[in-house]
C-alpha cells in the first residue's frame, strides 16, 4: 500500500522538520521525505493534499482508560480507539484499572487481541503494580513485562506502602520499564471531592490538599534515588510537585511527568455550579498551579501532555456531586484545547505542543516515532485555522468539561501504519 502526503508543513522538532515537504509512505513505513516527491512517483498513487495543513508525528497518549474488560457501558477498545483517532492519537497506553485488573498475562493478551481485531490505533497496555490494585502485594510484574506491558501503574490508587513501592521500583528496573505513578496520599484526601482551598470552603465540599500529591511525589523521587529505575509521574496537578520534579531532574534522576489538558487550562472555580464533568482526581487546582504547570511544560520540566481519558456514563455523572465518580474524557479535545488555550495565547510554542503530544511520550515507552525515513507512518494532519464547537463525541461517554466550547485547530486526518483511520 502506498500513500503520498503532498505539500503539508511538517512539524517535528526531534527530526528538525519545519518546512513544506511531501511524505511518501509504502508498506506502513515512511519511505522518503522531501520536496516534490510526487513528480518522481508513478501516476495514480493515493494522495492526500495537505497544502495549508500541518503534518505532525502521530500523537501518543500515555494515559487512557479504555474500560474494557469490565465497563463496556463506559467505553470499549473499539470506541476508545476511534475517539483516539479523532483526536489525532495513533498510539494509546491503556490503564490497568479494568475489571479484571491488568495484573496478569491473560488480561494483557485479551486487550492486545481485542485491539488487533477491533481497535483502529495502536494500543499499549500498562500493567498493575499490585494485585487487584490492592496496594498490598506486587502483581506478576515479570509475567506482565513478558506479555509486553509498557509500564506499571496502580492508577486511581496509590501504593501507600513505601517498602512495597521500593520493591516495585527494583523489579521495574530489571525490565527497564517506568512506574507510572498516581501520586496521592490517600489518608490526606479521604472523602475529598475537590481541591482544598477557597472553592471547597465556598461550596461546602470536602477538600483534597495539593500536599497529598506533593508528599507522594517527594517520597517516590526519594525512593528512586535509593533504587534507581524510572518513574513517570501521572497527571501532575500541583505547583509544589513541579518544583520537586524540576529539582530531581536537575539532580539527574530518571523522572518524567505528564500534565493533562484539563489541569493545564481549568481551575477549581469551574466547579462553582457543581458540574460533575469537572470532577476529577487529582482535582482541578488553583490559578497559581495552572501557571506553574504551563511554565513547566514550556521549559520541559513537564515532558508530555497525557489525556487521562476517563469515561463515565451520564447516569453515573448525573448524581449528586459527592456521589459522582472522578474522571473526564479527553482524547477528542486534547490538541484543540491546548492549541486554543496555550499556543494561540502564546504561552507555549506550537512545536513544543507537538513534541509533548508525540515524540516525547513515544520515547518514554520506547515506541518508534517521528517524521523520518524508516519510521512507522503514524502521522497526524492538522488544520490550524479550523474553528469548531465541541459537541458530539465518538467516545461512549461525554463527561467533558469542554463541551460547548468554541475551539480552534483541528485534527483532519490520522494515519496509522500508512492507513487513514480518521478523516474529518
Ligand atoms: O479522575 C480520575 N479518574 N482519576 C484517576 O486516577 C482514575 C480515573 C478513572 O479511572 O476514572
Amino acid at each position: 500500500m502506498e500513500l503520498l502526503i503532498k505539500g503539508g508543513k511538517l512539524v517535528d522538532p526531534s527530526n528538525k522538520q519545519n518546512s513544506v515537504k511531501d511524505i511518501y509512505i509504502k508498506d506502513g513505513l515512511i519511505k522518503s521525505v522531501g520536496k516534490d516527491l510526487g513528480e518522481t512517483l508513478k501516476k495514480g498513487i493515493n494522495a492526500i493534499d495537505a497544502k495549508g495543513l500541518i503534518v505532525a508525528p502521530g500523537f501518543v497518549d500515555l494515559h487512557t482508560h479504555l474500560r474494557e474488560p469490565g465497563r463496556e457501558d463506559e467505553e470499549t477498545i473499539a470506541t476508545g480507539t476511534r475517539a483516539a483517532a479523532k483526536g489525532g492519537f495513533t498510539s494509546i497506553c491503556c490503564m490497568p484499572n479494568t475489571n479484571p485488573v491488568v495484573d496478569n498475562k491473560s488480561v494483557v493478551d485479551f486487550i492486545k487481541e481485542k485491539a488487533r481485531s477491533e481497535g483502529i490505533v495502536k494500543v499499549f497496555p500498562v500493567g498493575a503494580i499490585t494485585k487487584g490494585l490492592n496496594g498490598r502485594e506486587l502483581a506478576e510484574m515479570a509475567d506482565l513485562a513478558d506479555a509486553g506491558v509498557v509500564g506499571f501503574s496502580d492508577d486511581g490508587e496509590s501504593v501507600m506502602d513505601s517498602r512495597l513501592m521500593r520493591r516495585a521500583l527494583e523489579y521495574s528496573k530489571m525490565f527497564d520499564l517506568p512506574l507510572m505513578v498516581h501520586s496521592e496520599d490517600k489518608n490526606l484526601t479521604r472523602d475529598g471531592q475537590i481541591n482544598e482551598g477557597y472553592w471547597s470552603t465556598a461550596l461546602g465540599l470536602k477538600g483534597m490538599p495539593s500536599q497529598a500529591e506533593e508528599i507522594m511525589v517527594a517520597r517516590d523521587i526519594s525512593l528512586l534515588s535509593l533504587t534507581g529505575g524510572r518513574i513517570h509521574i501521572a497527571h501532575t496537578s500541583a505547583s509544589e510537585s513541579v518544583d520537586i520534579i524540576r529539582k530531581a531532574k536537575n539532580d539527574g534522576l530518571k523522572v518524567t511527568c505528564e500534565a493533562t489538558p484539563h489541569h493545564l487550562t481549568l481551575n477549581d472555580e469551574y466547579l462553582r455550579n457543581f458540574d460533575t464533568s469537572g470532577k476529577v482526581n487529582p482535582p482541578l487546582r488553583s490559578k497559581k498551579d495552572i501557571e506553574a504547570l504551563i511554565e513547566a511544560l514550556a521549559d520541559g520540566t513537564i515532558d508530555v501532555v497525557a489525556t487521562d481519558h476517563a469515561p463515565h456514563t451520564l447516569s453515573e455523572k448525573e448524581k449528586e456531586f459527592d456521589l459522582a465518580p472522578f474522571g473526564v474524557i479527553g482524547l477528542e479535545t486534547a490538541f484543540s484545547v491546548l492549541f486554543t488555550e496555550l499556543v494561540k495565547k502564546k504561552l507555549l510554542s506550537f512545536s513544543g505542543l507537538i513534541e509533548a503530544l508525540s515524540t516525547k511520550p513515544a520515547s518514554i515507552i520506547g515506541v518508534k516515532s517521528g517524521i523520518k525515513e524508516g519510521s512507522p507512518a503514524d502521522l497526524t494532519v492538522i488544520d490550524e485555522k479550523r474553528k469548531f464547537k465541541v459537541e458530539d463525541f465518538i467516545s461512549k461517554s461525554s463527561n467533558s468539561p469542554f463541551k460547548g466550547r468554541e475551539l480552534e485547530g483541528k485534527v483532519i486526518y490520522t494515519i496509522v501504519d500508512g492507513k487513514v483511520v480518521f478523516e474529518e
